[in-house]
């Protein structure tokens, strides 16, 4: 398989050609199921989206929503659980159905059964048509962390010493980043029709230089990526200064 790459000028550049992709992928299917990612690179990719549906070139209505992953233990309304993030920065700007909205419970009592209802959900839509994914300075997609093995469905995974560092930018102390997350595991992203991984950034160059090496490791677990037939690596030009 060949990845295809695409690289642009710049942050806002590749956010804006991401959100067109989003928004093709919807008028091509008003019933898309779209998997969501969070982090700070998406954020302008939203925004983007968010300006389309006010000038009513975007209906969200029939569209499903399924993100990657939550963290454990963080109340719903806590500013840093995912799912705050995701009505915060999108859905409560558009109109997307609230029953179409799809994100790991982080609270569940029974994280096993809650692991095994969010795969029965995607299975039930027939999949995710178009998957979008950010990626760990440590090459990890979703909560996927670097490994000798990695997952294959959803489920409760500790996350890397690494990544509670990278996170705790947005905690008010790293004393405060959750342990654990529910993710998605790797063939539930691989199943994904359409792929489309962001990266931005010069903290992301290796990352990126490792996902498009040519070699497969459950140590950059976006490295698996390259056994997908239809994926789409949107870089800016730090993010794409080692390949
Ligand atoms: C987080 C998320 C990932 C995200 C990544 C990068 O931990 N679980 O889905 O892609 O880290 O985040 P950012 O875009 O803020 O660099």
């Amino acid at each position: 398989y060949k990845m295809r790459i695409i690289v642009e000028k710049d942050y806002q550049a590749m956010s804006k050609k991401a959100a067109l992709m989003v928004a093709s992928q919807i008028t091509l299917r008003p019933n898309s199921n779209l998997g969501l990612a969070t982090g700070g690179t998406p954020l302008a990719m939203y925004d983007k989206l968010i300006e389309m549906y006010k000038k009513d070139e975007i209906d969200f209505s029939e569209v499903q929503s399924f993100n990657l992953d939550e963290y454990c233990g963080l109340k719903d309304d806590h500013p840093n659980s995912y799912h705050y993030y995701m009505y915060n920065n999108f859905f409560n700007e558009i109109n997307i159905k609230k029953e179409n909205v799809h994100i790991p419970n982080g609270r569940a009592e029974d994280f096993e059964q809650e692991c095994r209802n969010y795969e029965r959900s995607i299975k039930k839509v027939r999949g995710i048509d178009l998957q979008i994914l950010g990626i760990g300075s440590n090459g990890h997609i979703g909560f996927n962390e670097p490994a000798e093995s990695l997952n294959v469905a959803t489920e409760v995974v500790n996350l890397t010493d690494e990544t509670i560092e990278a996170n705790s930018r947005y905690f008010d102390s790293i004393d405060e980043v959750p342990k654990k997350a529910i993710s998605m595991g790797m063939a539930t992203i691989l199943k994904a029709d359409r792929i489309i991984l962001l990266a931005s950034g010069e903290n992301k160059a290796e990352a990126i230089q490792k996902t498009v090496s040519g070699k497969i490791s459950t140590e950059i677990p976006a490295s698996l990526l390259q056994t997908h037939p239809e994926i789409t690596i949107l870089l800016d030009q730090e993010a794409a200064s080692l390949i």
